[in-house]
């Protein structure tokens, strides 16, 4: 898929926002990239490389401890089989969005499997997208939708 790509960091403006880098801080260092990430129709994968890598949600509502406190977790898993956890091949970030904008990026280490949980307030509404970077297979794209 076509972005607009941080040359520092490797954040990917998915709001189309050329300013400032979020992550980075650095200003105007985007340039747009033919093949930015990879977006697959979660449905139709066939191949071993699409099983690792695509994020998989789990939208789970919770109940917080006083009134008021409720909360929405997504969860999210890094590929239909598990992805290797090696230093010489492993998920380095899981990078989170809300309806284009960037809310967080979490960084992994090489030798935890590639999990990450966003914690929204009950009420959210829109689509949770994830773009996760494999330091072998590159940048892979989903997203779901909270209502
Ligand atoms: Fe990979």
């Amino acid at each position: 898929m076509k972005g607009l790509v941080c040359k520092v960091c490797g954040y990917i403006a998915l709001d189309g926002n050329r300013e400032q880098c979020p992550v980075c801080r650095a200003k105007n260092v985007f340039e747009d990239k033919e093949d930015a990430y990879k977006m697959t129709d979660f449905k139709a994968i066939s191949g071993e490389t699409e099983k690792k890598h695509i994020p998989s949600f789990a939208v789970v509502r919770k109940r917080g401890l006083i009134p008021g406190a409720d909360y929405i977790d997504v969860r999210v898993k890094i590929g239909e089989i598990l992805h290797p956890a090696l230093p010489e091949h492993h998920i380095m970030e899981i990078a989170f969005y809300i309806d284009n904008k960037f809310v967080e990026n979490i960084m992994l280490t090489s030798d935890i499997n590639p999990t990450a949980v966003i914690r929204l307030k009950d009420g959210t509404k829109g689509k949770v997208q994830v773009i996760e970077s494999c330091n072998v297979h590159g940048k892979w794209f989903n997203e779901v939708k909270v209502e």
